[in-house]
């Protein structure tokens, strides 16, 4: 078994092998509704538990209906309904009974500390749904978006993020930069430039990573922009103050006009004031809604890669 927890944990090999085994399993959807079972039942008689201390619509959908194409099926806890939630039971006990009851756990949570105690205790496969520090499953699947669209290795494009540099989905893009070798230039204000740990981590291993403290020239040349919400589900921040900080980095035609002609727009949503209506509805340009629903292929992907069932 394996646990999906950070990108940069994941050999470069594997994370490749789950993005063409996720284009494969697309493929082989083309004419099938969406409940309709695959025909080779991988994970049949599994059962995913979930459970969201965040907010979630995306991630919810795609792992839910995910499983269910699989063969397996899936059952979301509130964590308000938990003695775990109501502070009543050790992480160490809950864990044990959901490794006991189910086969694999997906966990959004509000402290990357609980992810790794529920890794330490858990007997069945964990992934992160998202953590204040990382977003694994949506840059997997973004990377799958990028080639899908572009035709081409994402090692041979220019990637540009616009916005907040110290949030979970800029992390876990700089770690798939590294891991899958392509250019990341980073458009933010100084203040929220990545942080220095991931930063480095990326130095040492060869990132190829840009940081600039303007949008325009961040976004020059580049194949995809992408941004995300100035305020993030765990920032403990001013947030009055953090979306002034923002107000040149909102993505406009102006900062699209930099990128290359065909360059495309992602945004992993929900979104906030950082893309302007004009950019995030054009839909020559803006592929969120494509970018949104790849997420099933690739969690299918995933599950298999955790089951160890990849082919
Ligand atoms: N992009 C994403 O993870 O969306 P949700 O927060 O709705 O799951
Ligand atoms: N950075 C955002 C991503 C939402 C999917 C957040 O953590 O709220």
């Amino acid at each position: 078994m394996n646990h999906f927890i950070n990108i940069k944990e994941i050999s470069a090999s594997k994370l490749r092998k789950i993005i063409n085994n996720a284009k494969k399993i697309k493929l082989k959807r083309v004419k099938l509704n969406i409940l309709d079972r695959d025909k080779d039942a991988p994970l049949k008689g599994k059962l995913l538990i979930q459970m969201f201390e965040r907010s979630s619509l995306r991630t919810r959908l795609s792992f839910s209906i995910a499983i269910k194409q699989l063969n397996g099926e899936e059952l979301t806890l509130r964590p308000d309904e938990l003695h775990l939630g109501k502070g009543t039971e050790r992480l160490s006990d809950t864990a044990k009974i959901i490794s006991t009851f189910g086969n694999a756990f997906m966990l959004r949570t509000d402290s990357d500390s609980k992810l790794n105690e529920f890794k330490k205790h858990m007997t069945i496969p964990i992934i992160n749904g998202l953590s204040p520090s990382s977003h694994p499953t949506q840059v997997l699947s973004d990377v799958f978006t990028i080639e899908e669209i572009k035709k081409k290795k994402i090692s041979k494009l220019q990637i540009c993020w616009i916005g907040d540099a110290n949030n979970n989905v800029i992390n876990s893009l700089i770690e798939a930069s590294v891991k899958f070798s392509f250019k990341l230039n980073i458009g933010c204000p100084k203040k929220y430039e990545p942080s220095k740990s991931v930063l480095n981590w990326a130095k040492n291993n060869h990132g190829k990573i840009k940081i600039f403290n303007d949008s325009k020239q961040a976004a020059t040349g580049s194949d995809v922009v992408f941004t995300d919400k100035v305020i993030s589900m765990n920032d403990k921040v001013n947030k009055t103050k953090k979306l002034k900080d923002f107000l040149k980095f909102k993505v406009n035609k102006k900062v699209m006009n930099c990128a290359k002609k065909n360059a495309i727009f992602l945004h992993c949503l929900p979104r906030g004031s950082e893309v302007s209506n004009e950019v995030f509805l054009n839909h020559k340009q803006s592929k969120v809604w494509q970018q949104a629903l790849n997420r099933v292929y690739v969690q299918k992907s995933i599950l298999l890669y955790c089951f160890d069932k990849l082919r």
